[in-house]
């Protein structure tokens, strides 16, 4: 069985005090409301990491992760995050490689990889990213493109380091813009990656690693896309910050 999985990405959204806020709703909601196993984790801008940390304390439902790294461990980046100073805090996940870092920060598939590598290295788990804009679906290369990604940034590392890497599918024409895959086409393009997984490093293992679903996950498509036999969960930013909405996804995952 693989863990399931609901991640909010905050992005660069919310005061320190909204998302406390936050943060608190959530923790009530959740503990009243969810009964499934799935781990939940919230995506937050970086400064806010220490403090939502101290606020979850030890509830073991909800983990906090970095939305970005650096590839560097330490050393004059400025402006740069390093996973050593993530590790060093207790934050367990990062999302690498996310449409938005790749648009807007020229971020590669190589780049990607050093960053994949520098997670691991430090023991976070990443939250690797890959899907098509619209034009590459539109002249039907999605598959050929995501494959790509999958290869280019993950396929140097060896079995067991696979194995604690989550992948997230987030078609670009589906982030933030209210339209979300079809449940048939999120099943396919999963099990496209599954395939590809096996095919390297063999079925048992392509099996474990959890490929979560982005792209504009609400409260009433998320049973749906949820259902499907290869869709281990999502990352869902927009209805990540309300925490009614991100509750009834959290418990659509059954
Ligand atoms: P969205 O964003 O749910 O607002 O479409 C998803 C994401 O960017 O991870």
């Amino acid at each position: 069985m693989r863990t399931k999985i609901v991640a909010g990405n905050w992005k660069m959204n919310k005061t320190l005090a909204e998302a406390q806020t936050l943060t608190t709703e959530l923790m009530t909601l959740v503990e009243a409301e969810v009964t499934n196993a799935a781990a939940i984790v919230l995506c937050v801008p970086f400064p806010y990491l220490p403090t939502l940390q101290q606020q979850l304390g030890t509830n073991a439902r909800m983990k906090l992760g970095a939305q970005n790294c650096s590839e560097h461990e330490w050393g004059a980046y400025t402006g740069e995050v390093s996973v050593p100073m993530l590790s060093a805090m207790h934050v367990p996940y990062v999302i690498i490689g996310h449409s938005e870092r790749r648009q807007y920060f020229g971020e590669t598939n190589a780049l990607m990889a050093k960053k994949v590598d520098a997670a691991l290295k430090a023991g976070l788990t990443p939250i690797f990213c890959c899907g098509e804009p619209l034009d590459v679906r539109e002249k039907g290369e999605h598959e050929t493109l995501v494959r790509e990604q999958v290869e280019q940034s993950l396929f140097h590392l060896p079995a067991d380091a696979i194995a604690k890497v989550v992948i997230a599918y987030e078609p670009v024409w589906a982030i933030g813009t209210g339209k979300t895959a079809t449940a048939r086409q999120a099943q396919d393009m999963h099990a496209v990656i599954r395939r590809l997984l096996a095919s390297r490093y063999g079925q048992n293992v392509a099996d474990g690693i959890p490929v979560l679903y982005g792209g504009s996950v609400k409260a009433d498509n998320a049973k749906e896309l949820f259902s499907c036999e290869d869709v281990d969960g999502g990352l869902v930013g927009g209805a990540s910050l309300k925490a009614r909405e991100f509750t009834e996804i959290i418990k659509a995952i059954g």
